[in-house]
């Protein structure tokens, strides 16, 4: 089987961006949103990373009206049916994926490829809405989608090989680097970053350093492209929060147990960048300043 045509569920922040490199990569692509405004939304992401590209030299303005041209907009499932690959990137609910699941199911061929975009839910329990177990796992994709190059193949017990090397050729064919992991949670990035995230906060809390030195310490002596709790506010702790959460459900070991800072924060509203203070305070989105946490 080859993958001739794709079809992308989700026009949020990575869906958008998963239309977007498989429209580069050189595939027609279908791409759905649940209102046009919605769809509208995302289409001018696109527009608007294309738009960068090609600013900066790294595809011509032709190319960008190719890739734009081999992208189809639509608010129909139907419009799926003929795709050989079906990437879903909605919100991370385990109901909302499982009924769309079934209703591709029904509409999509029997032999396309489902592959689920989702960081913390189990790909056996959504592939369980479909008859098409061999053919049914995750590609993870990372945000930015069109700058990050990682994707990770995840294989559930009983998806067919075949289907694995059909997803790993298709990461390469659209200039990613794919590596294999199978259904358990956090897979292989956030099973190793999630802990190491937890535990900085938890260095934090016992009184190892600032956040300032905790931050520059991990930057300058592992060379790290940013610290922890830059990180941190970066991804949003209601999010880390949310995947710690799975993983202390799915592992049962303390050290993917959220610290109660973190808890505290979360409760506080104080989710990073998103929400204008975390560990760090982004009055001064370009000046942030290390937050008073722990003091008094
Ligand atoms: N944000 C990240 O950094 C990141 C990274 C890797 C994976 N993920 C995963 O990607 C998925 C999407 O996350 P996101 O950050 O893009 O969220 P998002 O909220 O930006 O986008 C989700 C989109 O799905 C749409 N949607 C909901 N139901 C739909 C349906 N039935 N059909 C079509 N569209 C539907 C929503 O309208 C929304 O625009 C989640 O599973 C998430 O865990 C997110």
């Amino acid at each position: 089987m080859e993958i001739r045509q794709v079809g992308v569920v989700g026009c949020g922040l990575m869906g958008s961006g998963i239309a977007q490199v498989a429209a580069m990569g050189g595939f027609p692509t279908v791409v759905r949103e649940v209102t046009p405004e919605l769809l509208g939304k995302g289409m001018s992401i696109i527009e608007k990373s294309l738009t960068k590209f090609a600013e900066k030299g790294t595809i011509t303005a032709d190319q960008r009206a190719q890739t734009l041209g081999r992208l189809r907009p639509t608010t129909e499932l139907a419009d799926f049916a003929e795709c050989d690959l079906v990437i879903e990137a909605i919100i991370e609910n385990l109901g909302h994926k499982r009924e769309v699941y079934a209703e591709l199911d029904k509409i999509v061929k029997p032999d396309a490829i489902f592959a689920s975009n989702t960081s913390s839910l189990s790909i056996t329990e959504m592939m369980t809405a479909t008859e098409r177990a061999p053919h049914f796992l995750g590609m993870h994709f990372f945000n930015p989608v069109p700058l990050m190059t990682l994707v990770e193949v995840v294989k559930t017990v009983v998806t067919d090989p075949a289907t694995v090397e059909i997803a790993l050729e298709y990461a390469r064919k659209i200039g990613k680097t794919p590596i294999l992991t199978s259904d358990r949670a956090g897979f292989i990035v956030n099973r190793l970053l999630v802990p190491y995230l937890l535990d900085a906060v938890r260095a934090l809390e016992e009184g190892f350093g600032t956040i300032e030195d905790i931050d520059n310490g991990m930057k300058l002596g592992c060379n790290h492209p940013m610290g922890p709790f830059t990180l941190l506010d970066f991804v949003g702790l209601d999010t880390t929060y949310y995947i710690a959460e799975i993983l202390f459900t799915e592992y049962r070991e303390t050290r993917f147990a959220p610290p109660p800072l973190m808890k505290r924060m979360v409760v506080a509203g104080m989710y990073g960048r998103k929400s204008g203070k975390g560990f760090y305070d982004y009055a001064d989105p370009k000046n942030p300043k290390p937050n008073k946490l722990l003091e008094g």
